[in-house]
């Protein structure tokens, strides 16, 4: 069951991914070459707590972290490491709030000092393909059509959709209904409409679509190898538009 939020409730949520945009901005201006993630888990955890907000994800079924730090070939979940991060590398952050009854999630990722062609291209396509999955949230579609936009766009520029894990809607719970596939054919699912907010979470690999998880349970990582990018905003959709609730100014 989709669960619809007055105006009240998703100025709520907004309030919950504000903070968490501004922490993913203070972040992202820690990260370069010699900073390991685990300082960065500690940092994300201060400044929601500095907050008056409790991490969202530590705890999580399990998950040990506040932050997810997935480096290079790390899909999502990557436990946050001691292990300094080197000149090249691409880590994607993905952070979640709870705050006054709502959640707030998203992620980014970014380029620890200068990286290849190849990476820049990745993170690039994945950032688009969110946001051209946030255009198709408008009142009138349905859910799907924004899955397609997502995945023609990815894999137009040569990439692959993860298909195991998906975007969700959120609100009081971190997760609720509906899964949101960013792979699938238009004109498919649930009808939109305003007053949901979802979480939209493109998951892109550089090869193949295919992941596993490792020992530690949780840190997915892609089967050939290749770099993977994450981008992740959370949205409510309003009487004609979409509109962006994780971010501190309105541009993303
Ligand atoms: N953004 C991810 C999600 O919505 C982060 C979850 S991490 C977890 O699934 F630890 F909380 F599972
Ligand atoms: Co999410």
């Amino acid at each position: 069951m989709v669960i619809l939020k007055s105006p009240r409730e998703i100025e709520k949520i907004r309030r919950s991914n504000i903070m968490v945009a501004e922490i993913l901005e203070i972040l992202k201006e820690k990260v370069a070459p010699g900073i390991d993630t685990l300082t960065l888990d500690n940092i994300s955890e201060q400044l929601a707590l500095q907050r008056k907000a409790r991490p969202a994800f530590k705890g999580y079924r399990g998950y040990p972290y506040s932050l997810c730090a997935s480096v290079n070939d790390q899909v999502v979940h990557g436990f946050p490491s001691k292990h300094p991060l080197k000149e090249g590398d691409i880590l994607s952050m993905d952070f979640g709030l709870y705050y006054d009854g709502y959640y707030g999630d998203a992620a980014v990722t970014v380029g620890v000092g200068k990286t290849s062609e190849l990476a820049e291209r990745l993170m690039k396509t994945t950032k688009e393909a969110l946001f051209l999955g946030i255009e198709q949230a408008v009142p009138g579609n349905r859910l799907s059509d924004i899955s397609h936009a997502i995945q023609s766009h990815v894999e137009a520029a040569g990439f692959s959709i993860v298909r195991k894990f998906v975007g969700h809607g959120i609100g009081k719970a971190l997760h609720e209904d509906p899964q949101i596939p960013n792979y699938g054919k238009p004109g498919v699912g649930i009808r939109l409409k305003p007053g949901m907010v979802f979480a939209i979470e493109p998951m892109v690999n550089a090869g193949g679509h295919e992941v596993e998880t490792l020992q530690d349970g949780w840190t997915a990582v892609t089967n050939d190898g290749s770099l993977s990018a994450h981008f992740e905003h959370t949205i409510a959709i309003m009487e004609d538009s979409p509109v962006i609730l994780s971010t501190v100014d309105g541009t993303a």
